[in-house]
């Protein structure tokens, strides 16, 4: 029984689902989704049918008659979840299964007026990438995959539900609304995505309008305004748009990352309203991926580089286009600074900064770093200089039309690419992005006029006639490249000269958190424990942590400002402090 992805019960041998009718009533009092699911298989075939559930509750699964079918819901395994074996008698092509969800189901966060802007309404979503969507749907949970589905929502009349797929309509038969939905494009299970609450929207041009919970709705709608120019950019460079509308939503402070490519409805941290758009990289991050991702998607998690490094890649190639190579460059070179300190991390663990990993009884929430990211990044990089541009250009074009709505593995693209740049692979070295551990001595950096007049001023206290044109992006690098024992007294005099700790630019504020709490400057404590009670994004949850964590005198005090907000948090963020302060 061939097991092609190792964070799946799926069989390979077995026939694979087409498409998906799912119904859910959302219960906020119980934490619950009382659900079924009607699959449909590509073809009918007697014998077993495995799918992938986490703490689900199954009452029963049924064929279109509603005749019961034996099935058998083994006991759970950490990681994978437990295997739901359904027997299918000779011509069976459609089963449903009757279930509900747990009030832990790992995809999904409940949370009540207080963790919401609006503070009147309980809000819920779901996060489903890279395994989680199996504690929603039993499925079979790989990106090998795809699926279309049709979608029935039953929820409170007050709320609104939204999901990455088109709009159908909403009914009010009784004191509860039901909202449908339809995904016309296959899509892998792990784009199933979710959202129920207090949400309102407005138009940011003919294919994207942004949601958000309406006390946050302007200042979401004039960060991201620009979203059509971005995505004519990103067209201009990729190709057609397949996904009809790019919609965002922005999330509660507690959604876990920056942002997830949710297909046609992109989810963003609210961090990212910084009120000067100068965070919109991870609006074109997650664009990105409509190619490389969602349209080309990597097989299993063991291949996530394919979907990351590309899409950085791509990322970048988009700002360049829009903010010019300078502001590129210089998030090149913060790509890099992070990929030394996961690179670091991972000092116990070299084998998991090859790009192709393998994760046999390891949990893809356990390992995710920017070494997928930013190494990958450096590959695409690599060649691209060798290959020169308009021959780059074109390969990435191929790349997408080939794979088009399918999944690979690094060994697919690896003859995919020896084919279309023949000897590229070899003359940049690229066995030792793949395979070896680390950062290879001929890895591609990013050259400036502005970084090396960053450089020049690092670890110095510049005056403010040096710094006047800088940009976000230059203080976060000014700061993220500030020696490690640099002495307090020269944080507090850069304090007072530039307001970091008042910073509200997250990611300028989280690099010089760290760097003044290293030094243990006291206000950047303070500064610490209450963003760390605002925001749930665990790109900033764990560097603070860590950072605490890893001095004596602070790190009674990461446990108590934990075990405060503990609650708060997303369980996946959860589970990864959890980690930080078990570290001896
Ligand atoms: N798809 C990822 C987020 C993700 C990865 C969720 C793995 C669950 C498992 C998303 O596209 C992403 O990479 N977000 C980044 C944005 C950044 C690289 C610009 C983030 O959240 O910080
Ligand atoms: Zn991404």
């Amino acid at each position: 029984m061939p097991r092609l992805d190792p964070h799946s019960y799926n069989d390979s041998t077995q026939p694979e689902t087409e498409s998906l009718d799912w119904k859910a009533r959302v219960d906020f009092r119980t934490h619950r989704l009382h659900a079924e699911v009607t699959l449909t298989l590509k073809e009918a075939s007697a014998g077993p049918l495995d799918l992938d559930t986490r703490d689900l509750d199954i009452r029963a699964v049924v064929d279109a008659q509603g005749k019961p079918l034996p099935f058998h819901l083994a006991p759970p395994e950490p990681i994978l979840g437990s295997r739901l074996r359904v027997e299918l008698p000779a011509g069976l092509r459609q089963l449903t299964v009757r279930y509900r969800t747990s009030p832990q189901a790992s995809a999904l966060q409940w949370l009540t007026p207080s963790q919401t802007a609006g503070g009147q309404h309980p809000f819920l979503f779901s996060q489903c990438q890279a395994i989680h969507a199996r504690s929603v749907i039993p499925l079979q949970d790989t990106p090998r995959i795809r699926i279309r589905y049709k979608a029935a929502l039953t929820l409170p009349k007050a709320l609104k539900a939204v999901m990455a797929a088109g709009f159908v309509h909403r009914e009010e038969p009784s004191v509860e609304a039901v909202e449908h939905y339809e995904m016309p494009q296959p899509i892998p299970p792990y784009l199933l995505a979710f959202a129920v609450g207090s949400l309102a929207a407005k138009e940011l041009g003919p294919r994207s309008r942004v949601w958000a919970e309406p006390e946050l709705l302007e200042s979401a709608a004039s960060e991201f305004e620009d979203v059509d120019a971005m995505l004519r950019v990103a067209e201009s460079l990729f190709g057609a748009y397949d996904w009809e509308r790019f919609d965002l939503l922005t999330m509660p402070p507690s959604f876990p990352y920056g942002g997830m490519e949710n297909p046609r409805l992109t989810f963003l941290t609210p961090t990212l309203l910084a009120g000067d758009k100068s965070l919109v990289n991870v609006v074109a991050h997650e664009l990105a991926h409509s190619w490389t991702g969602n349209l080309v998607t990597n097989a299993s998690a063991e291949h996530f580089w394919l979907n990351e490094g590309f899409t950085v890649f791509a990322e970048r190639r988009i700002l360049e286009a829009l903010e010019g190579p300078e502001e590129a460059a210089l998030h090149a070179a913060l790509g890099r600074r992070s990929l030394e300190t996961a690179i670091e991390h991972f000092r116990a663990h070299p084998h998991l900064t090859a790009l192709r990993t393998h994760l046999t009884g390891i949990d893809p929430d356990d390992v995710f770093s920017q070494v997928p990211y930013e190494k990958g990044y450096l590959l695409l990089c690599a060649m691209e200089a060798m290959a020169g541009r308009p021959a780059f250009d074109k390969y990435l074009r191929k790349y997408i039309d080939t794979f088009r709505f399918k999944a690979l593995t690094t060994e697919d693209w690896v003859a995919f690419t020896e084919r279309e740049l023949p000897g590229v692979l070899g003359k940049v070295n690229g066995e030792s992005y793949l395979h070896q551990p680390g950062i290879p001595a001929s890895a591609p950096s990013p050259r400036s006029r502005r970084l090396e007049e960053l450089q020049r001023l690092m670890g110095t206290v510049p005056s403010q006639e040096a710094v006047k044109e800088w940009t976000p992006s230059e203080w976060q690098l000014f700061l993220e490249w500030l020696p490690s024992d640099t002495p307090r007294d020269t944080l507090r005099e850069l304090d007072e000269r530039f307001q970091f700790t008042k910073s509200t630019n997250s990611e300028v504020l989280v690099s010089w958190l760290v760097a003044a709490l290293r030094a243990q400057y006291a206000p950047a404590l303070e500064r610490a424990e209450a963003f760390l009670g605002e925001v749930g994004r665990m790109k900033y949850l764990k560097p603070l942590y860590s950072t605490l964590h890893s001095s004596k005198e602070y790190r009674s005090k990461a446990r108590a400002i934990f075990q405060r907000y503990a609650e708060r948090y997303h369980p996946i963020a959860r589970q990864g402090i959890e980690g930080i302060l078990a570290r001896a």
